[in-house]
């Protein structure tokens, strides 16, 4: 953030993390599981309480700062089903949810490939669903996204700016472009209240209201 105009620093650092975080943070740093910057971790946590989640879906777990950001809006009977291909992101995962105080019930840890996982959860089953993992499967959570939400829950993608790329229209590489044409299906779905919010790389949510 050092180079960040002052504004969006002020911003991204409005609510400030902390030591639970802030070590998940440097876990997730250290073992390539990068986390979701502060902006967008308070803004999950946002979503989550406004319609006081309790069931939700996180694609890619890393090393849990989403995850805790996202508990600490839910509801307190709610559970976090999150999924993850890296057993070792999950076990450093469950570390932060264990010192944040979630443990027993709140967290459903399944290991494996999203797009063989996510077919295994319910229709309409869910309240929100957090889209954290390959970019180039973006389009692909969207499909499943729309068939997990109940009326009414929200989709959030990170990483929807990924890193200024996706607005500059040179930019070709399969992560840009499939994170690009997310853009534009989410932003053109009718059956979808879309917001980019601008904090961190970019989260994209959206509300399935038809
Ligand atoms: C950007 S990190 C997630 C960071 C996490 N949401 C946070 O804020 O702490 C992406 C994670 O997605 C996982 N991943 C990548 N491809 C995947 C796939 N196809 N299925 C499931 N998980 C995947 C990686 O192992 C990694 O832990």
């Amino acid at each position: 953030m050092n180079d960040a105009p002052a504004g969006r620093a002020y911003a991204e650092t409005f609510l400030p993390e902390d030591e639970i975080l802030q070590n998940a943070r440097r876990r997730g740093s250290e073992v390539g599981a990068p986390p979701i910057q502060p902006g967008g971790g308070a803004a999950l946590r946002f979503l989550a309480s406004a319609i006081s989640a309790r069931a939700v879906v996180e694609i890619g777990t890393g090393c849990g700062v989403s995850g805790v950001w996202l508990l600490r809006g839910m509801r307190p009977d709610g559970t976090l089903t999150s999924v993850d291909v890296e057993p070792e992101h999950q076990r450093l995962a469950r570390q932060a949810f264990n010192e944040a105080g979630f443990t027993g019930g709140r967290v459903r840890l399944i290991s494996g490939r999203a797009l063989d996982v996510l077919p295994r959860l319910a229709d309409g089953g869910y309240d929100l669903v957090f889209c954290d993992a390959a970019k180039r499967e973006y389009t692909d959570y969207y499909v499943e996204s729309l068939r997990l939400l109940r009326p009414g829950g929200i989709v959030a993608f990170d990483n929807a700016l990924w890193g200024d790329k996706v607005a500059d229209p040179s930019r070709r590489d399969p992560d840009t472009v499939a994170v690009r044409e997310l853009g534009k299906l989410v932003r053109d779905d009718e059956r979808l209240t879309p917001l980019l919010i601008p904090l961190g790389d970019g989260l994209l949510a959206a509300v399935k209201t038809g």
